[in-house]
């Protein structure tokens, strides 16, 4: 039988942290009350059918207290988890308009969090996969000094670490603190999450292309002929390839993170600048995708290299096998000339 390795969630950060001399164990704590914050909404998320089996109605529950929908309870609950720990001087929100300061009567920390509470939101009455995506950078403002939202507003690749959790069959945890992407899954019964994949390293070219074909009229020419590509038939190639779309990104790009392949939510016509949030959605993704190999681009550029200039930022994204996103650039920038 093969050797078991019991590797929690919390020692690999911690073992992860002992590799750099300099670090104080601040992210590591920040990063376990994150994962605390995420078992209490993966427990919420497997209790969203039974609203109505057990009475629950329009906005109250049985009790005459008020049922909050789903991500803002998981706005709450992030708050709660990360707003007394000492770690942050500030944090942002997809669901709340401005910075989120840290109460006056708790310490101020060093860490910026960016989190969009539930992805995937319009998915939860199907009971198909849903998540949380976070963004950690550190405070660039002085130290002790409520934070500020030129630390919200940094590129990218100043991350220092990011991850999502999926509410799929089962709670997966992925993270990367800059040297890899490591995948846990939640034991329930023990309530941990457990090493299920170290290191992981996308596939450097996939078979699968994931986009909301039904917005193919408004797409841009080069991203057309890209997909019509795809299609063909060419077995040197591997095409045709496959198409899948969840329509909830966390869960694309989970998938793309272990089959390969291509996750795009694009500019088009009516939508510019695409529909997916740089801070929230496409950073953090982006910085696992890279972790493990991959690329992540807004069509032309490295995504992780932007500069932000507010808070809810849309992008276009293109992210996943590098040979694929290369592809797709070399597509669009030929239909430019
Ligand atoms: P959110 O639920 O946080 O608002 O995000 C929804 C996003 C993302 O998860 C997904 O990739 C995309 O919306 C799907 O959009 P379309 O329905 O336009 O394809
Ligand atoms: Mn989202
Ligand atoms: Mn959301």
């Amino acid at each position: 039988m093969a050797k078991l390795r019991f590797m929690t969630l919390e020692r690999h950060i911690i073992e992860e942290e002992r590799k750099h001399p300099e670090a104080t164990g601040e992210l590591s704590r920040l990063l376990s009350d994150l994962s605390i914050a995420a078992k209490v909404i993966s427990l919420e998320v497997n209790k969203a059918g039974l609203v109505d089996i057990l009475g629950f109605t329009g906005d109250h529950n049985v009790h005459g207290e008020s049922v909050k929908k789903l991500d803002i309870y998981a706005h709450d609950m992030l708050f709660r988890a990360m707003d007394h720990g000492g770690h942050l001087c500030v944090m942002a929100s997809e669901e709340e308009e401005n910075i989120i300061h840290i109460p006056h009567h708790h310490r101020l920390g060093k860490y910026v969090l960016l989190f969009d509470p539930l992805d995937g939101s319009s998915n939860i009455d199907a009971n198909v996969s849903i998540g949380t995506i976070f963004s950690i950078y550190k405070r660039i403002t002085p130290d002790n000094t409520p934070g500020t939202l030129d630390d919200c507003l940094q590129a990218g690749m100043h991350q220092v670490a990011a991850g999502y959790i999926v509410y799929g069959s089962s709670t997966v945890l992925t993270y990367t603190a800059g040297s890899g992407a490591h995948c846990f899954t939640l034991e329930p019964s023990i309530g941990e999450f457990l090493l299920s994949h170290e290191n992981i390293k996308i596939p450097s070219k996939g078979k699968i292309y994931s986009i909301n074909e039904g917005n193919y009229k408004y797409w841009h020419p080069g991203l057309k002929k890209y997909i019509k590509y795809l299609q063909e038939e060419d077995a040197a190639t591997n095409r045709p390839y496959s198409t899948r779309y969840i329509g909830s990104m966390v869960a694309d790009i989970h998938r793309t993170l272990l089959y390969g392949g291509i996750f795009m939510y694009p500019a088009d016509s009516r939508n510019p600048n695409g529909k997916l949030r740089l801070m929230y959605e496409c950073n953090p993704v982006a910085m696992i995708i890279e972790a493990a190999g991959g690329k992540a681009s807004d069509g032309k550029k490295r995504l992780l290299e932007i500069k932000p200039d507010e808070l809810h930022q849309r992008v276009p994204i293109f992210a996943g096998s590098p040979e694929d996103v290369l592809m797709l650039e070399e597509f669009l920038r030929n239909e430019e000339e």
